[in-house]
């Protein structure tokens, strides 16, 4: 990307946001604080994709900010990554109320309007797919996580990478070392980015 096509993708990816902060178009804007966009540069190789905004993310209005956000933040940095290098987004971009999952039309709405339009934009060369959710959002309804965990899926030109999501490593000790081995699957992965189609 040169200079130029970076500074319109960034300001591309900054209108998207503003468009997310003013959205109305479904139910989950009506109890949200703040909307939660997502953060990182246009220029991320890699984009991780959550399920949706929870408690401190809706009062801060930043992604991944609360306790699993703080787990992932040590699972990234065991593999030597910071956020400033990665996109860190939801599936829905409103927190749903009571913390309850996403709904169907929930997340067909908000992934056609503005999930889509940041993938096209940053065009990553890995997204990494935090949950349940996430998975079957992006790869279908036959995505499990028990199989699909720890492996690079393609996927409509798309290279994924399924892990589970680090709210339910905090829950479950199987989870956390399930994730850990993930982790240091994909931070071998990364070192060979550049190599992915
Ligand atoms: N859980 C998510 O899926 N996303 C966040 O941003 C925070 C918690």
């Amino acid at each position: 990307m040169t200079k130029d096509e970076l500074r319109t993708s960034s300001e591309q990816l900054e209108n998207l946001a503003s468009g997310i902060r003013r959205c109305v178009a479904c139910r989950l804007h009506e109890s949200r604080r703040h909307a939660v966009p997502g953060e990182g540069p246009a220029s991320a190789g890699i984009v991780l994709l959550g399920e949706g905004p929870g408690g401190k993310e809706d009062a801060t209005g930043r992604p991944f900010v609360g306790p699993a956000g703080r787990y992932l933040d040590k699972l990234l940095e065991n593999q030597g990554l910071t956020r400033k290098r990665l996109f860190i987004t939801n599936c829905v971009k409103c927190r749903p109320p009571e913390n309850r999952t996403p709904r169907r039309d929930e997340l067909k709405t908000c992934t056609s309007l503005w999930l889509e339009r940041q993938l096209e934009l940053i065009s990553p060369k890995l997204i990494v797919l935090l949950g349940q959710v996430a998975a079957r959002q992006m790869l279908g309804d036959t995505a499990t996580l028990s199989d699909w965990h720890g492996k690079r899926v393609s996927h409509n030109g798309r290279n994924y990478f399924v892990t589970y999501h680090p709210a339910a490593a905090l829950r479950f000790d199987w989870v956390a070392d399930t994730i850990r081995a993930d982790f240091d699957v994909l931070g071998k992965l990364l070192a060979r980015l550049a190599d992915l189609p």
